[in-house]
């Protein structure tokens, strides 16, 4: 099983969706003290974000099948990371989607012994292996904050993955 499929997307339409993603984030997290690199939405925050009408990443997840069951955004900066990990049962298969600062960071995953066996620079949307131990890496280019949002799926594209 690979651990992530790069999913092919116009370049100005996903600027357009993480302005979107952006756009929403600020507006949530404008009363909200940030602490931990993963931050789950509830399912109000998530019904309201998905009922923008015109929704660009509505029609994205839409066109490829996709029935969107959790959205949470992960941040970094000088006082939030994450180390190497394995994500809670039962997805394996979910989306990374790029909103900010995401140049020069890394998806890196690891065996069970914690030999890399796998990175990529998180600047595409991607289907993400998440039951493996994985963590971000950050390059000596990358900017703070670094915001990226993940989804999971009822129906998770883990044939992509094969
Ligand atoms: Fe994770």
């Amino acid at each position: 099983m690979k651990s992530y499929f790069i999913l092919d997307c116009d370049s100005d339409r996903q600027q357009k969706m993480a302005d979107s993603l952006y756009g929403y984030y600020t507006g949530i997290t404008a009363n909200r003290e940030l602490t931990t690199f993963w931050n789950n939405l509830n399912r109000k925050e998530i019904q309201n974000y998905f009922s923008i009408p015109n929704l660009e990443i509505k029609k994205w997840f839409d066109e490829q099948g996709l029935k969107v069951r959790d959205m949470s955004f992960t941040i970094t900066n000088e006082e939030i990371y994450t180390v190497m990990h394995k994500d809670e049962p039962p997805v394996i298969a979910k989306i990374n989607f790029p909103v900010l600062n995401t140049k020069d960071t890394y998806n890196v995953w690891y065996d069970d012994w914690g030999n890399e066996i796998d990175r990529i620079e998180c600047t595409n949307p991607s289907v993400f292996r998440s039951d493996i131990n994985h963590t971000v890496e950050i390059g000596p280019n990358a900017t703070y904050p670094r915001l990226q949002f993940s989804f999971c799926f009822y129906n998770e594209p883990l044939h992509l993955l094969k």
